[in-house]
């Protein structure tokens, strides 16, 4: 079943490879309570044709990775926020919460257990995928009273295929990502499913990524399919601020108190108008797969704005790099964000 030998190692994407195991939980109405069943081999699931998960997309899930540091150790950054934005979004499909100490242990005992997928150093790390979904039969649209954890890894390179080349960028309004009072502030799946048409016309279009507007306020910019955007203008630095349609990312958080403790910008969380982005020095992607990625060009009802600081000079650069040694523990993390695996 697992794929380590046919895995290119040195060009690794993000692509989902099969790995050794993974970590399985059950839930059931009858003694409400998480049942942990532990590591099992990695492979396939059975699921009911009637589970709530296929029929009416009751299923969440997070996104972090292990790190291989230069202290020669396996480390986390921030996982006790993904516990938590897991029960946030939990709550709001109505799955049950699974305690914060139940998550780390499986995400640790997963990674442990797959060590020999971490790639080299400076090649990738290992992302890990929880998920929690409801699995027992019901017709009617209510909570399912049967419920699945399972935690998986991956090794992976880079999200973008460009790498780290300024990404081609287009702002629609014919999609929106997610509703204002609907679900987009939680990691449900059923918000993913709907970004896959818009990204397919787009990339036949030859752009690399897609900025969705506010489903309220058209005149203001939410996020991209699964990062959240920053703007830079002279030393004002500007997101979103979280207004129920924009999913409050953990590498957001962390761009927001680095950029404000060690580059001193003014930092915001504010609304972005379309003449904000399309005025701006600097735009940036934020997400744990995208880690921080720099915008090229952005187009707006046929006009393209190209963003013309190079890569270099710029202070996504430094955003970026200061965020990635913190951590690979290439130095001192100012904010105790790292936790080692052991
Ligand atoms: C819709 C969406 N926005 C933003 C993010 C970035 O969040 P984080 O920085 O916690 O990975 C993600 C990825 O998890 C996402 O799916």
């Amino acid at each position: 079943m697992n794929d380590k030998q046919n895995i290119d190692w040195d060009n690794l994407g993000f692509n989902a490879h099969n790995t050794r195991s993974m970590f399985i939980a059950n839930w059931n109405l009858s003694d409400s309570k998480w049942n942990v069943k532990g590591l099992v081999p990695y492979g396939d699931i059975s699921l009911s044709p009637a589970s709530t998960v296929l029929n009416y997309g009751q299923g969440i899930f997070e996104g972090t990775k292990a790190y291989l540091s230069s202290k020669e150790r396996v480390v986390f950054f921030r996982l006790e926020e993904n516990a938590k934005r897991f029960n946030s979004s939990s709550r709001r499909l109505c799955i049950p919460e699974i305690p914060n100490d139940i998550f780390i242990k499986a995400v640790k005992d997963t990674v442990l257990d797959n060590l020999d997928y971490m790639p080299k150093k400076d090649r990738g790390s290992i992302y890990i995928r929880p998920l929690a979904f409801g699995v027992g039969p019901i017709l009617g649209v209510k909570p399912s009273e049967h419920y699945t954890f399972l935690v998986f890894v991956t090794p992976v390179g880079s999200y973008f295929k460009s790498g780290l080349n300024h990404l081609k960028t287009l702002v629609t309004d014919k999609y929106h990502r997610a509703a204002t009072k609907s679900i987009g502030s939680a990691k449900a799946i059923g918000n993913y499913s709907g970004t896959l048409l818009p990204f397919k016309e787009i990339t036949l279009e030859g752009y690399d990524e897609i900025i969705f507007l506010n489903a309220s306020n058209e005149n203001i910019i939410d996020e991209a399919r699964s990062a959240n955007i920053f703007i830079l203008k002279d030393k004002t630095l500007k997101t979103p601020s979280l207004n129920g349609s924009i999913l409050p990312g953990i590498t957001r958080d962390s761009v927001l108190k680095i950029s404000e403790k060690i580059f001193h910008l003014d930092v915001r969380e504010e609304d972005i108008t379309i003449e904000d982005l399309m005025n701006a020095d600097e735009v940036f992607f934020t997400g744990t797969a995208v880690v921080v990625a720099p915008v090229g060009s952005i187009c707006y009802n046929d006009k393209t704005v190209e963003l013309g600081r190079s890569y270099t000079e710029s202070i996504t650069k430094n955003i970026r790099e200061t965020l990635i040694d913190i951590q690979n523990e290439n130095i001192k993390d100012p904010f105790g964000w790292v936790l080692p695996l052991d």
